[in-house]
């Protein structure tokens, strides 16, 4: 049987930090907590690791042709201590610190792919297996500045990746877009909503995407 310690430290992982987020007015001010919801993790690939991906990208992509396909285990290990497994899995380790309190114990890596778009090319909104997943990006499309602000819906960007939680919902934020960077690795539960937008310009958005387990 658990003891009560470990069961308080299995619901607290549950409990939110209340953290202001903003304040208004004065006599007497109010603070603003947004206290609910998943997080989202946002790092940064080391330079050398993307130009390594990259290249080995190129020996399989076709320049100007989407493709998706599944990156060899070699290839996600190579350049030790900054191979992609080892730059994710250290994201993984502070994202899982920051969202339940405790240090991570174990993580399974599931799969590795990675998707490389061209103009007019969406990800529809899609969840993944596992407990966390991830998104990082290798290469990002030369996008007129007009064309991106062009909104499809208020607050989704042509070429941006969307996460969405709960529909609409008055007085909650359920839905947020970033302009995906090179470098930029974003981390989240693999059961949270997302898709991309499809972009209008030159180039290749080329990202790679990840499933783990962290039991
Ligand atoms: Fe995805």
């Amino acid at each position: 049987m658990a003891s009560e310690n470990s069961t308080v430290r299995r619901l607290k992982k549950y409990e939110a930090e209340p953290l202001v987020l903003h304040s208004l007015g004065d006599n007497p001010r109010m603070d603003f907590l947004s206290p609910f919801g998943p997080l989202i993790g946002r790092t940064r690939l080391p330079e050398e690791t993307v130009a390594y991906l990259n290249e080995e990208a190129d020996r399989i992509l076709t320049s100007g042709q989407n493709a998706e396909f599944q990156i060899p285990e070699t290839i996600c290990r190579e350049g030790h201590p900054n191979s992609l497994m080892d730059c994710v899995a250290r994201g993984i380790q502070l994202y899982v610190e920051a969202s339940e309190g405790e240090s991570l114990r174990e993580i399974q890596f599931d799969v590795f792919w990675m998707v490389s778009q061209y103009a007019g090319t969406a990800s529809p909104v899609h969840f993944h297996s596992g407990d966390l997943s991830g998104v990082a990006y290798l290469k990002v499309p030369e996008v007129n500045a007009r064309q991106e602000q062009q909104n499809y819906i208020s607050g989704r960007q042509a070429g941006y990746i969307n996460f969405l939680i709960g529909g609409k919902q008055r007085f909650a934020r359920s839905l947020i877009s970033f302009k995906p960077v090179v470098g930029d690795l974003y981390i989240f539960p693999g059961w949270l909503l997302h898709g991309a937008e499809p972009f209008r310009g030159t180039g290749e958005r080329r990202s790679l995407a990840f499933n783990a387990s962290v039991p």
